[in-house]
């Protein structure tokens, strides 16, 4: 890739992003796409926020925070107040029904991977950590992190395997990836509404980019059964036809443990719970989610009983998690360096596999290349022995900015491939700016 003269993003173009996108409170991902707060975007966001205005990261987290429901489970999204840019609002979700909800914010009823246990302990490495209220705040939030891993454990892993499911495809955060397309399939959309015309997204960003009408028409027909069905974990259980043993969602569940461990360590936290719970999940990433056979890890679908074998970058989150041996660790290198590289000139690890019949350089979740899943990979690749492929993928991560600007997504195809501009998705991209900050300040393995 040709570096420019003047790079396109840096320093000071990333924390002038977070300042604009700040909201008295809490910030948006993006002005335009994603007008509220989101579950992990804020965790990321947090981090970024630690290096220019540290008094802000813990707002941040703090009004996350203030989402949080009864039965423990952390939303993932806190409609903090109104903005019609955005299809489905409050008035799909209806919270205000929901007896666990909290009073006086609307919420969705699904979640979102959990990241907070480890971005607090990244904080520790940060500005942040000398701030004179961090100590108490630490206090404060660690039993919150604490009650959603709770709800996760007891709600959502009804077998007792270790391995907690997604609802919903927006639970995952790769929203749109072709892993779900074979639980799509099997739905019946009969009974689902048509709600084409009440989308926002695709009249703000290019609708090629984005789902189909058919496939918003299954998102929102599991957001009424959830409605329909008072947000009771157990009968979504039981009824839904989308239950799916997430791959990243479980190891970012599985890290926060450890991070949970150690915090509880500083904090005198008991720590029996959460050490059975990172000893389960571990154990059963590696019993039901590896594929020998393909060398990569996938997510498992309940309801169809198997794995959903299309090679995503969702995969390597259990080298983040300290779930790969070894042995699993190279063939999981090996696997970005082939199946993940179209050739020898593509930079990155895009979304999807370019050897995937489903891969789209350009469409959502099913080929671009996305910073958070980068900078995850990175330090999962450190961690686990792999430190010169590691600096590989940040290098070009960061590369990818400079060169375009702060963007949601890129195109990962090089530019004598693909198309002349590989910034794609919303611009001013709120954790693409606030990990920019972290992989060009914060130098900690995590
Ligand atoms: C998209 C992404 C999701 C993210 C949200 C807000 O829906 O798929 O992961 O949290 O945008 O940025």
């Amino acid at each position: 890739m040709s570096t420019p003269s003047v790079p396109a993003f840096g320093l000071s173009a990333a924390r002038a992003i977070l300042r604009g996108n700040w909201r008295d409170g809490f910030t948006v991902p993006s002005p335009r796409l994603y007008p509220f707060q989101w579950n992990w975007d804020s965790g990321f966001i947090a981090l970024g926020l630690a290096y220019t205005e540290p008094g802000r990261a813990l707002a941040e987290i703090r009004s996350m925070f203030a989402g949080q429901w009864a039965t423990g489970l952390l939303p993932s999204i806190n409609f903090h107040r109104p903005d019609a840019n955005y299809f489905p609002g409050p008035e799909v979700w209806r919270s205000s029904e929901a007896a666990a909800a909290p009073a006086g914010i609307a919420t969705t009823g699904i979640t979102q991977p959990p990241v907070f246990a480890f971005v607090l302990e990244r904080l520790l490495t940060t500005p942040v950590a000398q701030l004179p209220e961090w100590p108490a705040f630490l206090a404060e939030i660690y039993p919150k992190v604490l009650a959603f891993h709770r709800y996760l454990y007891t709600k959502r892993d009804p077998e007792g395997e270790g391995l907690v499911y997604i609802q919903h495809n927006w639970e995952s955060g790769t929203d749109n990836s072709p892993a779900w397309d074979a639980v799509f399939a099997a739905m019946d959309l009969r009974g689902c509404r048509d709600v084409s015309q009440l989308r926002r997204d695709i009249r703000n960003v290019d609708a090629s980019h984005r789902p189909t009408h058919e496939q918003y028409k299954a998102y929102i027909g599991l957001v009424d059964l959830f409605v329909r069905l008072g947000y009771d974990d157990t009968a979504i259980a039981r009824e839904s036809p989308f239950l799916v043993q997430d791959v990243l969602f479980n190891s970012l569940l599985a890290r926060s443990n450890q991070s949970l461990l150690r915090l509880g360590d500083r904090l005198g936290f008991p720590s029996a719970e959460v050490a059975d719970w990172n000893r389960r999940t571990l154990a059963a990433i590696n019993r039901k989610l590896w594929d020998e056979e393909a060398g990569h890890y996938f997510s498992f679908d309940l309801r169809g009983q198997r794995l959903l074998r299309i090679r995503t970058s969702s995969g390597f989150g259990p080298l983040f998690a300290g779930a790969a041996s070894p042995a699993q660790a190279n063939r999981l290198a090996a696997g970005l360096t082939a199946e993940f590289r179209g050739g020898p000139d593509w930079s990155g690890c895009p979304s999807t596999a370019p050897s995937e019949a489903a891969f789209n350089p350009v469409k959502y979740w099913r080929g671009p290349i996305w910073i958070n899943l980068n900078w995850l990979i990175y330090h999962g690749l450190f961690r686990s022995g792999h430190g010169a492929l590691a600096e590989r993928v940040k290098a070009d991560a960061i590369a990818l900015m400079e060169r375009w600007g702060g963007f949601e997504y890129f195109d990962p195809r090089p530019v004598t491939a693909g198309g002349a501009d590989q910034g794609l998705g919303a611009d001013n991209f709120s954790w693409t700016a606030a990990l920019y900050l972290d992989f060009a300040l914060n130098a900690a393995p995590l």
